[in-house]
C-alpha cells in the first residue's frame, strides 16, 4: 500500500471556519505552527478562481467557465502565493478581488471544482484548514471544529489596518457595509453556506488577543480545554 494515500485519509485535521476577517488566516496558520501541522488557506483558492475570472473577463454567474477556471488551478503555496509563475499574494487580497471571490463561491460547480485540491492539503502529522465550510462539507470528519467570530466593527478595525499596512486604500463605512454584504451573501447562499459546523467549538475573538486565541484552539486539540 502507498503510505503517503494513507496519510491522506487519516491525518487529523483542525477546521476553522468563520466569516471575512474574524482573524481566521492567522489564527490558523499560528495553531498550525504550534502543532507543526500544514496549513490550508481555502478562501485563497476561491480568490485564485476570481483573479483569473476577473482577468479573463468571465463573469460572476458563469457556473461552467469558473468550474473549469478551479478544475485548472495549480497554485504554490510557501510564504508567498504563487500562481502561473506569477506572484499574486497581494493582487488576491484586494477588495475588488474580495467581492469577486464572495460572488462566484455561490456556485455549487465551483465548490464541487475544488474539492479535490483542498482535500490534497491533508497530510500528516495533521492539518488547520480556514475556511468556510471546512467542518462542515470539506473535512466533515474534522478531529476539532472551531467556528471563530468577531462583531463586524471588531472585524472591520482588523480589515482596515490590515489593508493599510499593505499600501491599499480603506474606508471605514465602506469596509462596514462590504463586510455586511460579505456576510449576508456567505450565511445566505444554498451551497455549503456559512454557519457553525455540528459540533464545533464557538469563540469570540471580539475582545480577545490572538495569542489568547491560538493557546485555546491548541489546549482544545491537547485536549487540555472542554
Ligand atoms: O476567507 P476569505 O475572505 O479569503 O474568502 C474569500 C471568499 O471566498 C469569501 O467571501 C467566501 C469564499 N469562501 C468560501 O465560500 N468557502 C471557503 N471555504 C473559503 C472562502
Amino acid at each position: 500500500m502507498e503510505p503517503i494515500a494513507r496519510d491522506k485519509g487519516t491525518a487529523p485535521v483542525i477546521a476553522i471556519d468563520g466569516p471575512t476577517a474574524s482573524g481566521k488566516g492567522t489564527v490558523a496558520q499560528r495553531v498550525a505552527k504550534a502543532l507543526g501541522f500544514h496549513y490550508l488557506d481555502s478562501g485563497a483558492l476561491y480568490r485564485l478562481v476570481a483573479l483569473k475570472a476577473v482577468r479573463q473577463r468571465v463573469a460572476a454567474d458563469a457556473a461552467t467557465e469558473l468550474a473549469a477556471l478551479a478544475a485548472g488551478l495549480q497554485p504554490h503555496f510557501n510564504d508567498r502565493v504563487v500562481l502561473d509563475g506569477e506572484d499574486v499574494t497581494d493582487a488576491i487580497r484586494s477588495e475588488d478581488v474580495g467581492v469577486m471571490a464572495s460572488r462566484i463561491a455561490v456556485q455549487p460547480q465551483l465548490r464541487a471544482a475544488l474539492m479535490d485540491l483542498q482535500r490534497r492539503f491533508r497530510r500528516a502529522p495533521g492539518l488547520v484548514a480556514d475556511g468556510r465550510d471546512m467542518g462542515s462539507v470539506v473535512f466533515p470528519d474534522a478531529v476539532l471544529k472551531v467556528y471563530l467570530t468577531a462583531s463586524v466593527q471588531a472585524r472591520a478595525d482588523r480589515r482596515h489596518k490590515q489593508l493599510s499596512d499593505k499600501g491599499f486604500p480603506a474606508n471605514m463605512r465602506a469596509l462596514l457595509q462590504d463586510l455586511r454584504e460579505r456576510d449576508a451573501r456567505d450565511s445566505s447562499r444554498a451551497a455549503s453556506p456559512l454557519k457553525p459546523a455540528e459540533g464545533a467549538k464557538l469563540l469570540d475573538s471580539s475582545d480577545l488577543p490572538i495569542d489568547t486565541v491560538v493557546k485555546r484552539i491548541v489546549d482544545w486539540h491537547r485536549g487540555m480545554a472542554d
